[in-house]
């Protein structure tokens, strides 16, 4: 039996409490937030549930095994670190944190006292993306050559938090996980409509070798609601909806053919290649009971997870750069490759760090 305990219960919280509270051998043993009309509505869905206003009531409570939170990103760092200090393993609701150092530090503190840490990558584990993932993996896409994602509507403004920090978080995930490589750059530019100094639209460029380029929109200020990834490969293109009910992605067999010698661009002929496109079966179970049952099999069963501390770093660090680079209009920002920020599995990582004892890898 896993005893958790949810840290916000703002918009999104109440959501891992019904979740967890549906798991087998999960117990929630309490609720915190520090708005009491908040806890009032948790009381009266789940009366057995324990709620407080006080946090460090849950943190100093050695009977509760594994924290979650799903408080605004500022505070994910104090809470979270605190504790991982006090031996308990934490999930945390994505963005990891608010900054490169705060997600080292964590990475740092669940390793020091052997915890689990998880970010809320959510689309990860939805059957939309992890079906991607699997006809990327199995070659079907060919080498890939863009990915170019789409996330607007007419979205709540958030009063600390620009659209980078809030929406692209899904995007960046996403493409990090299905592209599985590692970035060498970041250019964004974002503006700020109301006088707030918080951008409500931007658009980020991220530079992979080989020419692999990758595209997000994000915007606060759309008519319409947009959810859409397009992703383009030398073999077949992938469009992703995920507004669609059904079908939500699709796999064209779509691309050109160049004829003629390579030397005399200009003869060269392109042929366009049209073929079918079909829609696989995709799992429609939820994502987030999904995300909530891996956490707690990940502490259970001492695993890593799909979306670990590592996961909420490579992230964070694209959003940084990006919020960097619109502060600097628009300039392209190089990626410092450490070593916990390159993509590659624990046992990887574990075999590196046996090699070299440096553990900067500068890009
Ligand atoms: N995975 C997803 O799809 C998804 C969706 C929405 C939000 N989120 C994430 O969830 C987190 C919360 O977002 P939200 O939209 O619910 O925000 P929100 O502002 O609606 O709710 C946050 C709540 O946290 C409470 N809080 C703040 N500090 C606290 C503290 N020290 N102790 C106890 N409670 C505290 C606030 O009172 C508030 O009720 C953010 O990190 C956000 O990015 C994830």
């Amino acid at each position: 039996m896993i005893r958790i305990a949810v840290i916000g219960c703002g918009y999104w919280g109440p959501n891992l409490v019904r979740n967890f509270n549906e798991l087998d051998d999960v117990e929630i043993s309490a609720v915190s937030d520090l708005k009491p009309d908040r806890l009032q509505l948790i009381k009266k869905k789940f009366p057995n549930i324990d709620v407080t206003v006080d946090h460090n009531a849950i943190l100093d409570n050695p009977y509760i095994d594994a924290i979650a939170i799903a408080t605004p990103v500022e505070t994910h760092f104090p809470l979270a670190s605190e504790a991982l200090k006090n031996g308990k393993s934490v999930f945390i609701e994505k963005p990891l944190t608010s900054s490169v150092t705060e997600a080292e530090e964590l990475i740092n503190l669940a390793e020091r006292y052997n915890k689990t840490l998880m970010v809320g990558h959510t689309f990860i584990y939805t059957g939309a993306v992890r079906k991607i993932k699997e006809i990327i993996e199995k070659g079907e896409i060919g080498n890939i050559y863009y990915f170019d994602s789409v996330r607007v509507n007419l979205g709540l403004f958030r009063p600390r938090v620009n659209v980078i920090w809030d929406l692209a978080p899904h995007d960046v995930s996403i493409m990090d996980y299905l592209l599985g490589a590692n970035p060498e750059y970041v250019s964004a530019v974002g503006v700020s409509h109301f006088g707030t100094g918080i951008e409500n639209i931007a658009y980020i460029t991220i530079n992979y070798p080989d020419n692999l380029l990758a595209h997000i929109h994000v915007n606060w200020l759309a008519p319409v609601k947009l959810r859409k990834v397009l992703i383009s490969g030398s073999k077949k293109m992938i469009v992703y909806d995920d507004t669609e009910p059904d079908e939500k992605v699709k796999i064209y067999d779509k691309g050109i053919i160049l004829n003629g010698s390579p030397d005399k661009i200009y003869d060269r002929m392109v042929g366009y290649r049209i073929g079918d496109m079909y829609s696989p079966k995709i799992d429609s179970a939820e994502a987030l009971r999904r995300e909530c049952s891996h956490f707690i099999d990940c502490i259970d069963n001492n695993k890593i997870p799909i979306t670990d501390g590592y996961a909420g770093l490579r992230v964070v660090r694209i959003l940084q750069a990006a919020q960097l680079s619109i502060e600097n209009k628009n300039e392209r920002v190089e990626l410092k490759c450490t070593e916990k920020s390159l993509t590659m599995s624990k046992s990887e990582r574990d075999v590196r760090s046996l090699i070299s004892s440096t553990s900067t890898v500068v890009a």
